[in-house]
């Protein structure tokens, strides 16, 4: 029989993870199908509830649930409880959901696996202090980087991830104008500033040309950060295309014990 999956989110529209999951499971000869569910923020209870009781094996949760559907869940994985979001749920045949958190991890795989790039003793910068900068700090410090700084614009954000996460490295809480000065090897934009096309504020004599930018965001057009740090002379400047198939795939392989190849499936998202 298929095993059905799909993913929550609202709005669902833009979604490419039902792309991404059906030609993994085309490549990988697994009998799923895949579909996009747009659950308004009030309704998310109910609708967790019938789509569990439809028989659903898994879903994938995208904003603006990944918070909010844990107090739904009956159990979390140690890096969801970390990053206080959930990612990938796994239903049960008893009821029972389990929350877990790829988001990082699928970071980490992009970055080193994909885009050769080193974290081990790196100077790393995280600008923003939100959800999606909370889902990746676990990892990035994980990995053994030099130093971590984390900018916002409201410090005390950065200041409470800083404690949140003091157990697992060191970490540096500041504001944008606080950064001049410093050199980093990779600069992570997990701020939400590209939305509204904005860059966040921070002084651009720390970009040097061999700083690796990457966006957590992603568009069908280079992001405001990306196509800043290229006028900028940064040679690698990467949006989040790449991260967005690696997390699918450890979703995947959570559900289906298999890690499917990313490399073709990458290859037919935007660069
Ligand atoms: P998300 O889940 O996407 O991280 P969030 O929790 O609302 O969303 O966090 C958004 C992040 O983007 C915050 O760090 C926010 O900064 P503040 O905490 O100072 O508000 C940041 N952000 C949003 N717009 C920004 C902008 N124009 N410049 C800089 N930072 C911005």
């Amino acid at each position: 029989m298929t095993d059905r999956y799909g993913v929550i989110g609202h709005p669902i529209g833009h979604s490419k993870s039902p792309v991404i999951h059906r030609l993994f499971a085309a490549q990988t000869g697994e009998d799923i199908r895949y579909d996009a569910y747009d659950i308004p923020p009030e309704r998310l209870a109910e609708e967790l509830k019938s789509l569990a009781e439809e028989g659903l094996r898994g879903l994938n949760v995208t904003v603006p649930h990944k918070e909010r559907v844990i107090e739904l869940l009956d159990q979390l994985t140690d890096r969801a409880h970390l990053a206080r979001a959930v990612n990938t749920i796994t239903l049960s045949a008893n009821g029972r959901l389990d929350g877990d958190n790829t988001d990082g991890v699928g970071l980490l795989s992009d970055l080193t696996g994909n885009l050769d790039v080193s974290l081990k003793e790196a100077r790393v910068l995280v600008l923003g202090a939100g959800g999606a900068a909370r889902g990746i700090i676990p990892a990035l410090l994980g990995s053994g980087p030099r130093d971590l700084f984390i900018a916002n614009r409201v410090v005390e954000r950065a200041r409470s991830l800083a404690e949140r996460f003091d157990a697992l490295g060191k970490i540096v809480a500041c504001r944008f104008d606080e950064l001049g000065g410093q050199h980093f090897d990779l600069i992570v934009n997990a701020t939400s500033a590209g939305l509204r096309g904005e860059v966040p504020p921070f002084p651009a004599s720390i970009l040097a040309r061999d700083t690796v930018c990457y966006d957590l965001s992603y568009a069908m057009t280079p992001t405001p950060f990306v196509a800043w740090a290229r006028e900028h002379g940064v040679k690698q400047a990467h949006q989040g295309w790449g991260m967005l198939v690696e997390q699918a795939a450890e979703a995947f392989l959570i559900w289906r014990g298999v890690r499917p190849e990313t490399k073709p499936v990458r290859e037919k998202l935007p660069a």
